[in-house]
Order: C-alpha cells, then sequence, then structure tokens
C-alpha cells in the first residue's frame, strides 16, 4: 500500500523532533500503523537542517504554509507553527480542502476548538491533539479512551514544566524567579511569550481541554479562571514546607453539584502525595474517577521528542482509522458531539477550597483573637496556625493559617477584614490548598 502522505507546518524544535522520530521509529510505527508514514511537504521560514535526523526525506519544503494545506497529494497535515493566527486559518482551510489534522497547539484548540472541530466534523476529518496537553504524556487519550467507563470526578495537573521548574529551584536552591526563568527559557522548554508559563495561561489553555473532554462540555477558555506563580515569595515556599506542604502550580476542573470548577492557580498540597514529588519540567495529570479511583500520569510535558511522540501517535490513530467510517472515529471532545452538555462553568467565588494565609501582623495582645473572630465570622474552619519570630528590630510577625475548605467568596470577604485591621500590615498572602485525598 502507498504511504499516507503528509504535510508538516514548522520545523521547529517540535517539528523537528516529529521528522527525527518519523525517521528513526519508521520501520516500527508503520508496523503499527499499518502503512507507511511519509513527510512529502513540509512548511518552513527559518530552521536548522543540522539538527534535523532525515530532513533529506522531505520531497519539497516551502516557505508558505498555505501552499502545503492546498497540496493535493497531502492525505494529513500536521500543524506545530503554534498561536492563533495563521494557525487557525491553516488548521480551518486544511480541513475545507478534505486533510486530516495533527496539531501540539493548546491555544488554538482551547480558544477554537469548537469552531475547528465543527468544521472537522462536517468535513468527516479527524483533528487530532494530544501534543497539547502535557507533552509526551499520552494523558488525552488515556481521559477520553481509558477511562471512558467513568464518571470523572476531579483532574488535578502540573501541566506547565516551565512553572515547576521555577518552583523546584525556589524551594531546593532558593533560588530566585527571574533567574529560573532565564534558565528555562535557554532550555527550550518556555512559550515563545514566557508570560504564557507564568502566568497560568499556557496550564489553562491545557486545563480547558481537559475539562471538556473529562466532562463532555465546550471548550471554554475565557471561563477557566488563572492565576500565575509570580506572587509566590521564597518564605512561603519555607512555611508550607515546614507545615508539611509544597507548593504546585496546578490546574483543577472538579464537576461538583452547582457546576464545573476549573481553576489554574498556585496550590499547597500534601507533600506525601506523589504528585507533590513531580520536579523540574516534568508534568504529571492525576484524574479521580469513580470506577477506578485515582490514576496518575507522569512524564515530559515538553520538548522536542517528547511532544513528537504525542503527535506521531496521533498520527497513526489517523492512519489506522482511515478507513473506517467517519461516524464512527473517535469524537474529537470524547463524547459525541451532539451529547456534548452546556455544564456551568462556575465562577471563582463560587469554587470551594482549603487556604493557606499569610498574615503581618503587629505582635500585640488581641490581634490573633481579631484575625480568628474575622474568620469564625465567615464560616472559616482553621486547621493549623504557626506563628514566627519577629526579624530583628521589624515591627511585624509573620502568621500563617491553613484553614479548611470554604467558598471563594467567604475568603474574600474575611480577607478584605483582615487587611483592614490597623494591626496589620500589606495585603494577606493567600495560596489555595488541596488535599488531593
Ligand atoms: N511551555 C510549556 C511548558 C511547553 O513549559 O510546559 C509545553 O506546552
Amino acid at each position: 500500500m502507498e504511504p499516507v502522505k503528509i504535510g508538516l507546518l514548522g520545523l521547529g524544535t517540535v517539528g523537528g523532533g516529529t521528522v527525527s522520530v518519523l525517521t528513526r521509529n519508521a520501520n516500527e510505527i508503520a508496523r503499527r500503523a499499518g502503512r507507511g508514514i511519509k513527510i512529502t511537504h513540509a512548511a518552513a521560514i527559518d530552521y536548522d537542517p543540522d539538527l534535523i535526523q532525515g530532513l533529506d526525506q522531505i520531497e519539497k519544503i516551502s516557505d508558505d504554509a498555505f501552499v502545503v494545506v492546498e497540496d493535493p497529494d497531502v492525505d494529513i497535515v500536521i500543524e506545530l507553527i503554534g498561536g492563533y493566527s495563521p494557525a487557525r486559518e491553516l488548521v480551518l482551510k486544511a480541513i475545507e480542502n478534505g486533510k486530516h489534522v495533527v496539531t501540539a497547539n493548546k491555544a488554538l484548540i482551547a480558544l477554537h476548538g469548537n469552531e475547528i472541530f465543527a468544521a472537522a466534523q462536517a468535513m468527516g476529518v479527524t483533528v487530532a491533539f494530544e501534543a497539547g496537553v502535557a507533552g509526551g504524556i499520552p494523558i488525552i487519550k488515556a481521559v477520553r479512551e481509558g477511562l471512558a467507563a467513568n464518571q470523572i470526578e476531579w483532574i488535578a495537573g502540573i501541566i506547565n514544566g516551565t512553572g515547576n521548574y521555577i518552583l523546584t529551584e525556589m524551594r531546593d536552591k532558593g533560588r530566585d524567579f527571574e533567574d529560573v526563568l532565564k534558565e528555562a527559557q535557554a532550555l527550550g522548554y518556555a512559550e515563545a511569550d514566557p508570560t504564557f508559563d507564568v502566568e497560568g495561561i499556557d496550564a489553562a489553555h491545557k486545563l480547558t481541554i481537559l475539562g471538556s473532554i473529562a466532562f463532555g462540555m465546550p471548550l471554554q477558555f475565557d471561563k477557566t479562571y488563572t492565576e500565575g506563580i509570580g506572587k509566590i515569595e521564597q518564605q512561603d515556599v519555607l512555611y508550607a514546607g515546614e507545615l508539611g506542604y509544597r507548593i504546585k502550580h496546578l490546574g483543577i476542573t472538579r464537576k461538583t453539584e452547582a457546576g464545573v470548577e476549573q481553576r489554574v492557580h498556585p496550590t499547597l498540597i500534601p507533600e506525601r502525595r506523589l504528585i507533590a514529588n513531580v520536579d523540574g519540567v516534568m508534568n504529571a495529570v492525576l484524574v479521580n474517577s469513580d470506577a477506578v479511583g485515582p490514576t496518575l500520569y507522569y512524564g515530559a510535558g515538553a520538548g522536542a521528542e517528547p511532544t513528537a511522540s504525542a503527535v506521531v501517535a496521533d498520527l497513526v490513530d489517523i492512519v489506522r482509522a482511515l478507513t473506517t467510517d467517519p461516524e464512527n472515529r473517535v469524537p474529537h471532545l470524547a463524547f459525541q458531539p451532539d451529547a456534548l452538555a452546556d455544564i456551568k462553568i462556575l465562577p471563582m467565588e463560587e469554587t470551594e477550597t482549603a487556604y493557606y494565609l499569610r498574615i503581618h501582623a503587629i505582635d500585640k495582645p488581641g490581634v490573633l483573637a481579631d484575625i480568628t473572630e474575622i474568620l469564625g465570622d465567615s464560616g472559616i474552619s482553621i486547621e493549623a496556625i504557626l506563628q514566627k519570630e519577629p526579624a530583628e528590630d521589624a515591627k511585624h510577625v509573620p502568621i500563617i493559617f491553613l484553614t479548611q475548605r470554604i467558598k471563594e467568596k467567604n475568603m474574600n470577604d474575611a480577607i478584605t477584614k483582615i487587611e483592614s485591621l490597623d494591626a496589620i500590615d500589606g495585603e494577606v498572602m493567600r495560596i489555595r490548598m488541596e488535599t488531593l485525598g
């Protein structure tokens, strides 16, 4: 049988990795797919030929990606350009031309996935995006297919390697935020715009996708609460450690009776949890489902060949399915398109979690009582209190509270009242906390 012909858009880190993996493992991949897979046409402007093993096997390289999606010989387009535009236009054009699409572009899927999947559905083609979430970890396939028997209750993931690397280095080596970020950029893990990593936008893209395939609802990136790691200080990392917790930048999606919580923020988690020990650039996703219970997926969330591993797995899936009835292919968002539900994503104020609070207060009688009274009046139950010795000459002492679960709205009210006390200095530092039990 003729090999399947691939058009590859982008020969950067992941594009180069994809060419290398497809070349090196060509025989094994063909045995799995049932057919050979050949990149016949690529598009790239700026690439390093010396870094890409197998580049000479590509018949044609154009500098205009639209030429590739218009190439009648191409069966499947792999989009590895990234960003919203022209990626969206290229993918829609490929679909219009009846081509299947594989993409690693989480931003594109999180923001334009509903439109893209509707177009693909109408044309009877597949759009696969495993590489978009947690790089090389096959988490989309695990949730969409491996856990298809279950009601998924919640997912919590470390889904940004750059952020995890920064927090790990701050904890282990006491390094500064900016210094570590520069290193992550040099290592090639950070997004083109590193604010996407540190502000949680990259993780929110991925979480939006996970929430949709977990609960069968359209993609709603704009309703995903997003908070970055920029405010975490060395002292919070230390205090959390003293109390038996680690601070991780988590994406959490949880189904409740009122709706779905979908939130990305720094989170204290007990250090005894496996996921609390996922360090450096590694990613991990913990899925809690009703039948199987918790399952944990760990691996490289970024990098050339780990991400290429997911791209090529999607390719193999599509090649295997090329002859099957389009109506019976695995649905894009795990649930059949006409079975997607209009489930409410809760505003952040309505979500419920436990909290770490760091409050700087004047060391005098009655201050602690005032704070605990405010917490009590807001229905907030305290789990632990830690008061540190004042630094020499310091007028204020840090007091750390761990609270039990409460609605964000109650905590916001309490924080406003605490901050207005005369004895309190500056803002209350709040980090959300999850036991993930
Ligand atoms: N910037 C991302 C990360 C790359 O650091 O995890 C993979 O999406």
